[in-house]
């Protein structure tokens, strides 16, 4: 385990189950969907995003889209910004947005509105980790991975500061480390 954690909450097995079985129900919802794209939110999807695509096992397409909210910092500045929008056209497409972490759901909510605009055929959400008790703007997950504690999490693509996203595992940062 990587010093700066405090514990491992997810091991790489468990999210690798999880992520497969994700795929497979994505693949069966989307059966009659002729084109699925994949819309995976920077940066932090990135790796959540490669290994489900791979685990879908049908014709897929796949974009990012860039925002930031928290800056380096552990809690949410509330302000969404768009930094980088999609090159894809999604009009008419069954869409997925595919989000590392829900917390406050601020995120998710300016994402979902901004796509749905573009009137794709279907909208959907799916997010490898949530907060529930965190949530303050409603939005439905489509798809979840797991439920997880209000613990400042890093590693499998979530950073603290850009550092920890290579980590082949999710794990509660120590408090040390952004209290100074
Ligand atoms: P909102 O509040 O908009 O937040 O739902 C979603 C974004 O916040 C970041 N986030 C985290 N990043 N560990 C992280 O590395 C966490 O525990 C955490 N909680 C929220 C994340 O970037 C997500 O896109
Ligand atoms: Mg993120």
């Amino acid at each position: 385990m990587h010093p700066d954690l405090e514990r491992v909450l997810i091991d790489t097995a468990t999210l690798q189950n999880r992520v497969q079985a994700l795929g497979t129900a994505i693949a069966q919802a989307t059966v009659n969907a002729p084109e699925l794209v994949l819309v995976g939110i920077l940066k932090g999807s990135l790796i959540f995003m490669a290994d489900l695509m791979r685990s879908i096992g049908r014709e897929v397409c796949y974009d990012c889209i860039a925002v930031s909210s928290y800056g380096a910092s552990t809690e949410s500045s509330g302000v969404v910004r768009l930094n980088k929008d999609l090159d894809l056209d999604i009009t008419g497409k069954h869409v997925i947005i595919v989000e590392d972490i829900i917390d406050s759901g601020l995120t998710l909510k300016y994402v979902h509105d901004l796509l749905l605009r573009r009137n794709p055929a279907a909208l959907e959400i799916c997010a490898l980790l949530n907060k529930p008790e965190r949530r303050n703007v409603n939005v439905q997950v489509d798809y979840r991975g797991f439920d997880i504690p209000n613990e400042f999490v890093v590693g499998y693509g979530l950073d603290y500061a850009e550092r920890y996203r290579n980590l082949p595992y999710i794990g509660v940062l120590s408090p040390r480390v952004y209290t100074h």
